[in-house]
């Protein structure tokens, strides 16, 4: 992917440095993201906005990696941002990203989290459920101003990858069912409310998808309902926002299409549809990657360490991280690509199993796979980890959350510190005698 090459010095070398020097240098795990496979990401879906001439949003889905850096790169790029928690909200604001180009999503926001977004004036608020519309009516009464507004829709669609379930009424724990009468009430509600500015809809159908075709049936079922809308209440969205979810290759069995495929496919279809609405113009369309602006730039570099063999049953070698830095494995059965990161040229001479640190039989990375001879001299790269790796790492066992580093053209830049000892008890509040005698 990438930047990524065998340099040489049969190292593993990504965004024109060593990655073999960088884990020496900065300690492992340690997460190294090719910036300018990024930049190439973002650059594609908005290429293929703009050659369509259609107007756009490309909002990063900020959980698939929230740091300062990583908000700042997607600002130089000009994208925009989705924030599902304060805590991600404050991290754009303390990258300087600008509040107006931020989207807040989320099925439970809290009062305070609304509040802090209405403070900051984010861009717009996909409101998700009843509840939430009343609640934000009141908050907006109480500071006398008006939001702009997404309704969250669930068309009924959902795709698992490469399957698309279709049913009728859709259960979800997001938005508002569209088969069921659930968002033509949502519409007259915040229709009717003086706080809110109305954009238009927003809808996410699944994550890690291949094909276009999930796309386009959302597509259909939106603007069929949208011609419903306009008799009953006048009602054309002015925004469509599409939600995230294209596909990135983690192993040779995924098989994605490149960004521009989808953004094209989208803008055909909604063409096709917009026939049937004369004299109105193309609602502007926004979409929210997460995993394919980030995912395939990101890889976790590990030391090997203890090696376990049970003859003819199987080679365990384990590295010095595992469900604490990259949790997909043990919770979606996610597969990975490494490599022996000092050896790229080496030929495999073992199938092995690589497990992590923690006290768990289920903290495995990889299942059988092909390794030269290795010892704990060597490091092991795992590809792909850019995506909802360091977003859900955790402390389990009390392991500090590891570094991250950005390269680009052969500079580095630490990114993220690896948390220390003391990082683990900061929150901590010994007992106080008085109190458990
Ligand atoms: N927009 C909405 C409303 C979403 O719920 C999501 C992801 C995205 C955008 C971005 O989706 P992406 O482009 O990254 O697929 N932790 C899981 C993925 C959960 C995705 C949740 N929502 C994983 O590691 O695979």
């Amino acid at each position: 992917h990438g930047t990524a090459k065998i340099g040489e010095n049969n190292h593993l070398w990504i965004g024109g440095a060593d990655t073999v020097e960088l884990a020496k240098k900065y300690g492992t795990p340690l997460y190294l993201y090719d910036v300018s496979l990024i930049r190439t990401r973002a650059r594609g879906f908005k290429k293929a906005f703009e050659e369509k001439g259609v107007g756009y949003q490309v909002a990063y889905a900020s959980k698939a990696f929230s740091s300062i850096a990583i908000i700042q790169l997607m600002d130089q790029e000009g994208l925009s941002l989705d924030v599902v928690s304060g805590g991600e909200l404050y991290t754009a604001l303390q990258a300087e990203f600008p509040a107006e180009r931020i989207h807040f999503h989320g099925n439970n926001k809290s009062v305070e989290e609304l509040e802090f977004a209405l403070k900051a004036g984010v861009g717009c608020i996909v409101v998700d459920n009843f509840y939430e519309i009343n609640l934000l009516k009141t908050l907006c009464r109480q500071v006398n101003k008006k939001v702009k507004i997404l309704l969250r829709l669930t068309p009924g669609i959902e795709a698992h990858t490469h399957d698309y379930i279709i049913t009728g009424q859709e259960d979800s724990k997001f938005g508002f069912d569209l088969g069921s009468g659930q968002a033509d009430k949502a519409l007259q509600e915040v229709l009717e409310s003086e706080f809110f500015e109305v954009l238009g809809i927003h809808c996410h159908i699944g994550s890690q998808i291949f094909e276009t075709e999930g796309f386009t049936l959302a597509i259909d079922k939106l603007f069929s309902h949208f011609a419903i809308w306009e008799d009953s209440y006048q009602y054309f969205p002015r925004v469509v926002n599409l939600g995230g979810g294209f596909g990135i290759q983690y192993t040779s069995d995924d098989t994605p299409l490149e960004p521009e495929q989808y953004v094209m496919a989208m803008i055909d279809e909604v063409n096709r549809k917009m026939a049937q609405f004369e004299g109105k113009s193309m609602p502007e369309l926004w979409i929210e990657p997460g995993r394919s602006l980030v995912g395939d730039a990101g890889t976790t570099i590990y030391s090997i360490g203890s090696q376990k063999e049970i003859e003819g049953v199987r080679h365990y070698v384990s590295v010095d991280g595992g469900m604490t830095d990259n949790i997909r494995p043990a919770l979606y059965q996610a597969k990975y690509d490494a490599y022996t990161a000092n050896k790229m040229n080496d030929k495999p001479a073992q199938t092995v199993s690589i497990a992590g640190k923690c006290c768990e039989s289920g903290d495995m990375l990889i299942w059988d796979l092909e390794l030269p001879e290795v010892t704990d001299q060597d490091y092991l790269s795992v590809s792909c980890t850019g995506a909802y790796g360091y977003s859900m790492a955790n402390n389990y066992n009390r392991i500090q959350r590891p570094a991250v580093v950005f390269v680009e053209n052969g500079e580095e830049q630490l990114v993220v510190k690896r948390e220390t000892y003391e990082d683990l008890v900061r929150q901590d509040v010994p007992l106080k005698s008085k109190v458990f005698v």
